[in-house]
Formats: structure tokens, C-alpha cells, sequence
């Protein structure tokens, strides 16, 4: 997927902003607090219908306007069609996504035709951030590998809202349980599914976490299925009946799923440096990406933001490089132009500089 058009409207400091976007390099230069991390979290709203930067969406909204709009052009490169993708949300509350100049049925249907990665400062990198962020990892690639996922999800999600209910209500044992033939069958459906994947991705991250490159021992990742380890998830909800019903929620299944990330045997985040943990961040998305494209022909999008003071050169060049291979659309900023110097010179590439929220072409 890539954007040939882009018109963002009240999105924090941008007031109004029309581009036409490179296939590949978008380079987006700027002073701090000109609107280039707003540029980005207006292109991720877009495509994920949440802000990566803050859970109050009322704050994105510029101030003084009462909504914000951002639509695109979006190429489909796998049946070779152009579609319009839209969001509009009110200072109310209300939130309308279209596609194709209908509204869209769910947020599924614009995330699928958007996949979009980000590697940010302000985002907690998968090794820093709690279960969430692996979780949203893992769930990132089997939703857009596996059909199934998104409405297995849905009833797995309606059946343990209904068990908690029931827990939180103090309902007798036979109204909890009766919920849990659907949280097993669903459950284990997604338990599998996310395992899967894992273990089909793990093939792809292996050039991209190669240890020359980045110096760390051999890397593993072990998938978790959100419960205890050598017992079957039937036997760990009727185990934990009593628990649930002190604690008012389901504490085992796959919504507490989560990934062991370990180094020479040990768990990366106590024996990673802090730029050692963030090149492993950026390999594994990388190899999302490589993923996605291998097994569905789809190319993403990827937001890079002040990735230089993320990373060193080597690695900015290294990532940069690996990125375009893949023939991403990059959104990426910097306060200067100096990464164009390890970008080769046949890549499709534009330049845009922004001074208070409005953006110049440059090249
Ligand atoms: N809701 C809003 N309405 C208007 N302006 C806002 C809103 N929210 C934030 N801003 C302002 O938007 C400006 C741009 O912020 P942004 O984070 O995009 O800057 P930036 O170019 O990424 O800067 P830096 O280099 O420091 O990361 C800031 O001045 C910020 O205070
Ligand atoms: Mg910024």
C-alpha cells in the first residue's frame, strides 16, 4: 500500500496540508515543535484510528477547531486499485471512517487496507513496554496474515466481557461458567493462531537480528499463551474459578498472552544495552514487514520519527537500506537532510520541510 495523496485538516499544529508523497523516501525536515512527529501520528491515525502518542484523541484535535479530518489516495499494489480512505473525528466524540466513499463497517476494514509500522521515540520499543505492546505485535502480523483472526477475536472478546460481567456481578458459578465453551473453543483457536505466526516469523527476523551486525548473543522468542505453562487452558480457567471471582475478571487466556524475548539465554531486557534493545525492536518490525510481504504480496507503510536519535548512523543506514529493499513507503524525520546521504540515488524520494505546521516540497 502506499499514499499518492494526503490532506490533513486540524491535526494538531496543521491546519491545513496537502501532499503528494513519494512511493518510497518522504523525508520531512523541520525545527522542534514545527509539526513533523504530527505529520506522522496524522498518517498512523489515519490507518489504526488511534493516536500513538496519547489515548486522549480530544488533544489531536488542533485547538479552537471542533474536528479534525485526515483522507488519503491509497494505492493497493496487489490488484493494482486506487481507493480513498477517510477519517473525521468530532470534539464530540464522534468518529466516521469511509472507504471508497462509503463508511467503513469497523476499524478493521481501514487498518487492513493500511498496514503501517512505527518506529518512534515517543513508542515504547517491544522489549521497555509492557505485555501491550508484544501483544499488539503479535496480533499486528496475524491480522494482517490470517483472515480468521479478527472475527475470532470478536467472539472470543464478547464471551470473556460476559464472563467478567458475571465475576464482577457476583453471579452464581453456573452463569460464569457458562461463558466458558466459547472462551475455550475461541480461545484456543487464537492461541494457536498467534503461535503460528510467531513461529513463521522467526525465520525472517533471523538476517535482520544477526549478531555480527549488532553484537548481542543468539536471540529467541518464546510465545506465551496466557496461561501457566504444561497445563491446558480448560484446566487453568477451572483452577482459577476462585481467583476470577475475588479479583472480578478472567485471568487466564490469550488476552494475557505475551513473548519471552531472550539473548544468549537471558531475558534481553536485563542484558541489552538501551540502543542494543532498539535495534532488536527495529529488526523484528523489519522482519513484520519482510513477513506481510512474503506471505500476502502487501508493502507497508513505515513512520520513522527522529530515528537518528534513536539510532546510530550505521544502524539508521543499515535500517534505511533494509526498509527501501522492501519497497516500503517511508515517512521518515529529522532535524536536517543528512540521511538522504545513505539513501541510493535511483530511490523515489521527496523532500518536505515544515515551518509551523505548514509544508514546503522542497525536491
Ligand atoms: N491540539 C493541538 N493544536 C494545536 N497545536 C498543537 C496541538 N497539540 C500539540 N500542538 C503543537 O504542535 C506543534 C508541533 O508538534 P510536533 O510534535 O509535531 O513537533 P515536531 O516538529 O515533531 O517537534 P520536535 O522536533 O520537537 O519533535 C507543537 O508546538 C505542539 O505544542
Ligand atoms: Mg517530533
Amino acid at each position: 500500500m502506499s499514499l499518492q495523496k494526503l490532506v490533513i485538516d486540524n491535526f494538531r499544529n496543521l491546519e491545513h496540508v496537502r501532499l503528494e508523497p513519494a512511493l518510497h523516501l518522504n523525508l520531512v525536515t523541520g525545527a522542534n515543535a514545527s509539526g513533523k512527529t504530527s505529520l506522522l501520528e496524522a498518517i498512523h491515525y489515519l490507518a489504526m484510528a488511534r493516536s500513538f502518542r496519547t489515548n486522549k484523541p480530544s488533544s489531536i484535535i488542533r485547538y479552537g477547531a471542533t474536528s479534525l479530518q485526515v483522507v488519503a489516495t491509497v494505492h493497493r499494489e496487489t490488484t493494482d486499485t486506487t481507493t480513498h480512505i477517510g477519517i473525521e473525528r468530532q470534539r464530540s466524540g464522534d468518529l466516521t471512517l469511509r472507504v471508497g466513499g462509503q463508511d467503513a463497517r469497523s476499524r478493521a476494514e481501514i487498518i487492513e487496507w493500511l498496514p503501517i509500522q512505527i518506529i518512534a521515540a515517543g513508542v515504547p520499543a517491544l522489549l521497555e513496554g509492557g505485555p501491550n505492546e508484544r501483544r499488539r505485535f503479535n496480533d499486528w502480523g496475524v491480522f494482517h496474515v490470517e483472515h480468521r483472526f479478527m472475527e475470532t477475536w470478536r467472539h472470543y472478546r464478547k464471551a470473556l466481557q460476559q464472563r467478567n460481567r458475571a465475576l464482577r456481578e457476583g453471579l452464581s458459578e453456573q452463569l460464569i461458567t457458562a461463558w466458558d465453551d466459547e472462551l475455550l473453543r475461541y480461545g484456543k483457536q487464537l492461541i494457536q493462531m498467534k503461535s503460528e505466526y510467531i513461529q513463521s516469523l522467526l525465520p525472517f527476523a533471523e538476517p535482520y537480528l544477526a549478531t555480527e551486525a549488532h553484537d548481542f548473543g543468539p536471540i529467541e522468542i518464546e510465545f506465551r499463551p496466557g496461561h501457566p505453562r504444561g497445563q491446558e487452558l480448560e484446566e487453568a480457567l477451572t483452577q482459577s474459578l476462585n481467583w476470577d471471582r475475588e479479583h472480578g475478571y478472567t485471568h487466564y487466556g490469550p488476552h494475557r498472552s505475551d513473548l519471552v524475548i531472550k539473548s544468549d539465554s537471558k531475558p534481553a531486557v536485563e542484558i541489552l544495552s538501551r540502543g542494543q534493545q532498539k535495534h532488536l525492536n527495529s529488526a523484528l518490525k523489519l522482519a513484520q514487514v519482510h513477513h506481510l510481504r512474503v506471505t500476502t504480496g502487501k508493502h507497508c507503510i513505515v513512520l520513522l520519527d527522529d530515528i537518528t536519535a534513536e539510532l546510530d548512523q550505521a544502524h539508521t543506514a543499515s535500517l534505511l537500506q533494509d526498509l527501501l529493499q522492501l519497497q516500503t513507503q517511508l515517512f521518515v524525520t529529522s532535524l536536517d537532510e543528512s540521511i538522504m546521504d545513505h539513501v541510493p540515488r535511483d530511490v523515489d524520494r521527496r523532500l518536505f520541510h515544515v515551518e509551523h505546521g505548514r509544508f514546503e516540497a522542497v525536491i
